[in-house]
């Protein structure tokens, strides 16, 4: 199988321990295992003593059962059955495409978004039509467009809610429309839905897993939860013969997750009001962190955020992404990710959720502002053409 080198993770391996702000963060401010207890107003030493007395067997092949009873609180018609548990939701992704998509397969993805979401299928040998998300609509899926790149022999359609990296989110009204168009082709409806707890309304968006049979989702403890640690993941897949697939695939890669993550992932669901409470005020905060800062700079713009933690924002010197971000770490510390990552030239992508205190973000976004003027200053004195 050949693979196209994933842009965005490439560009955090190289930098991510190398900056002094992580402004490229999508994770809302990770936590440790004393503040997730504390959170949860329990013992973490009683847990932990629980677990070091734990034989470690393969656990529960299929995912524990305190595990998937918490992954499906966040649904409303989503039982046990229907839930996959995978290595994040990267092992989810992999584990969905590489098991829908091959040879003959047609898949309409929406871009910008995570590279997964297209470049996986074309690795399986799918032919993918890029649906481009376009600023003037907010990012938001043009469905008379999607319709329109639809085939007979379309059998995906990959979309991802709320988006990452534009921060786009398609309401209730726009994913049944979206589902129509999959039911008349036909089509499985793949959905990232890995920042779906983070909106600006504060709700758990509308899953698609609720909404169609053929829908399958994807998500993970790692951005809402603030858990990337865990490495924790999972598939919605309600279709009887898709689940019993992607299980049989899984048993090639996975066999089964560890028993000591999906332990922790259990405590965090079981309390997952506390924890996402947290999660949506450091959105909240800091997104209006993010919308002052972007006003008071003359040279750059964005669609405002409307979910998850991740914004797309332009700038118009002209200068090629990875210079513009390359610079900035090596001169500023500030890491952001190349707009290119998503291949959306001359922007960058800001995670604004990295700091509990918005004073954090607040300093990764000023060190931005001195790279600006940086730039500035050697455009007016013809430094740079
Ligand atoms: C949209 C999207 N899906 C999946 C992932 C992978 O997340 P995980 O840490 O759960 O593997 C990411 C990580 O950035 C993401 O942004």
């Amino acid at each position: 199988m050949r693979i196209k080198d994933f842009a965005v993770e490439q560009w955090m391996n190289t930098w991510e321990t190398r900056c002094r702000f992580n402004v490229a963060e999508t994770c809302c401010d990770s936590l440790s295992i004393d503040d997730l207890f504390e959170l949860g107003g329990a013992s973490a030493s009683e847990f932990l003593g629980e677990l070091a007395g734990r034989r470690l067997t393969y656990g529960h092949i299929e995912g524990s059962p305190e595990f998937l009873s918490g992954v499906c609180s966040l649904y409303r018609t989503v039982g046990p059955e229907h839930v996959v548990p995978t290595h994040g939701a990267a092992g989810a992704n992999m584990l969905v495409l590489s098991t829908l998509c091959g040879p003959g397969d047609h898949v309409v993805a929406v871009m910008p978004t995570y590279q997964q979401l297209y470049s996986i299928p074309e690795m399986c040998g799918a032919e993918v039509s890029a649906l481009h998300l376009d600023p003037a609509d907010r990012y938001h899926v043009d469905v008379d467009r999607l319709m329109a790149l639809c085939r007979p022999d379309t059998s995906v359609i990959c979309i991802n809610n709320p988006n990452n990296p534009t921060g786009a989110l398609l309401s209730t009204e726009e994913l049944e429309s979206i589902v129509e168009v999959a039911r008349s082709v036909g089509a499985w409806l793949v959905c990232d839905e890995v920042y779906r707890p983070l909106n600006a309304a504060g709700e758990y968006q509308e899953s698609v897993a609720d909404l169609y049979g053929r829908a399958v989702c994807t998500s993970s403890m790692s951005k809402a939860w603030s858990l990337a640690g865990i490495r924790l993941g999972w598939v919605v897949c309600k279709d009887d013969d898709l689940r019993r697939r992607l299980l049989s695939h899984r048993d090639y890669d996975l066999i089964s997750c560890s028993m000591l993550d999906e332990a922790v992932g259990a405590f965090a669901l079981a309390h997952k009001d506390a924890l996402i409470e947290r999660s949506r005020r450091i959105v909240r905060d800091n997104r209006a962190v993010l919308m002052d800062w972007v006003a008071g700079e003359e040279h750059l713009s964005v669609v405002e955020p409307e979910g998850g933690t991740t914004a797309l924002v332009y700038y118009d010197y002209p200068m090629d992404s990875y210079e513009f971000c390359t610079r900035l770490v090596q001169e500023e510390g500030a890491l952001v990710t190349p707009g290119d990552c998503f291949e959306e030239p001359r922007s960058m992508r800001i995670g604004y959720a990295y700091s509990a205190d918005p004073s954090g973000l607040r300093e990764g976004l000023e060190a931005v502002s001195r790279f600006c003027r940086t730039v500035e200053g050697e455009l007016q004195a013809g430094v740079r053409a």
